[in-house]
């Protein structure tokens, strides 16, 4: 069992079930089991849902949360990631972690005996994918996950990359529609399910959709590119005339913070089929879950 989540590869379909069930408890109740325990933020990104949802978690855990600014560390000043994980080892009994590159996630749970909570890198964000599979499930109780046609608009990178390793753990039927160029890499990300797809089309993805996720076109840290992202994801905005060709039922999801009327229109974001509210609520419970399901097995 591997002591962190950097990954969404990082569980397996049955401990992924087993913080689905956690999820659906602490929803219905708390638990302050950790007092006693501090768990690290530390953040080299804006975030406002994550930090915060984590940050809320931990003190409803009965845990005490200390946010850690990067540039206020010496980590910006050249000390070491290994050096710092060390340290942090020493004070902490867990690390939320938002960083742009995937490699200091794994360097930094090389050199600690904590685990450590990928937050969002610019690979992936487990969190987030494992809580919006929750509310996929949550809002289709009747059906069978791996029944539900999912379908994501947008970039290839940290949302997308998680999906489709969730989608290949749980084998669900997810269809990622990109522009050519912004595809995430199967081969990459060690995907083999026929179940999994990249269309380029979007009206042909979209059909009978269940569930069309987006994401920003630009994400944190790209912004340069940003002028030629608006060009080449035009035709992939979720609108009126795209969500008429889905399941009338289906339900909308954006991970936020959306780009309103770029990758969704207001009028998608604020319609009955949208579920982004509950979708944000729901990374409160999943944060106390992830929490619960690494410091119980780092106690054990
Ligand atoms: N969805 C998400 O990670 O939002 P924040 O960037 O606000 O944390
Ligand atoms: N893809 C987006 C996700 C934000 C939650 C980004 O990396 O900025």
């Amino acid at each position: 069992m591997n002591k962190s989540l950097l990954s969404v590869a990082d569980v397996n379909a049955k401990q992924i079930n087993k913080i689905f069930n956690k999820i659906k408890e602490f929803k219905l109740k708390g638990s302050t089991k950790y007092k006693g325990k501090s768990i690290g933020l530390l953040f080299e990104k804006h975030s406002t849902r994550t930090r915060l949802s984590f940050e809320v978690a931990i003190s409803r855990l009965g845990a005490y949360p200390i946010y850690i600014n990067k540039s206020d560390t010496q980590i910006s000043r050249g000390e070491s990631i290994k050096e710092t994980a060390k340290i942090f080892s020493l004070y902490l009994d867990g690390l939320v972690y938002r960083t742009s590159d995937q490699k200091n996630m794994e360097e930094f749970d090389r050199f600690s005996s904590i685990p450590i909570i990928n937050a969002l890198s610019d690979f992936e964000h487990p969190t987030q994918i494992i809580s919006d599979v929750f509310t996929i499930k949550e809002l289709n109780p009747k059906k069978k996950l791996q029944d539900l046609k999912i379908v994501y608009f947008g970039d290839g990178n940290n949302i997308a990359n998680s999906f489709c390793i969730i989608a290949e753990i749980l084998k669900l039927n997810l269809v990622i529609c990109c522009p050519k160029g912004y595809e995430p890499d199967l081969n990459k990300l060690k995907i083999k399910s026929k179940n999994i797809s990249i269309d380029n089309k979007p009206s042909n993805a979209v059909i009978n959709a269940n569930v069309i996720y987006t994401d920003v076109w630009t994400s944190m840290g790209m912004e340069k590119e940003e002028k030629k992202r608006l060009k080449d994801f035009k035709a992939y905005q979720v609108n009126k005339t795209l969500v008429k060709l889905a399941d009338s039922s289906h339900n909308f999801m954006h991970c936020l913070p959306a780009h309103i009327n770029e990758e969704v229109t207001s009028e998608i974001l604020n319609s009955d089929n949208s579920v982004i509210y509950q979708q944000a609520e729901n990374k409160v419970y999943t944060a106390m879950a992830i929490l619960d399901f690494l410091l119980n097995q780092s106690q054990t």
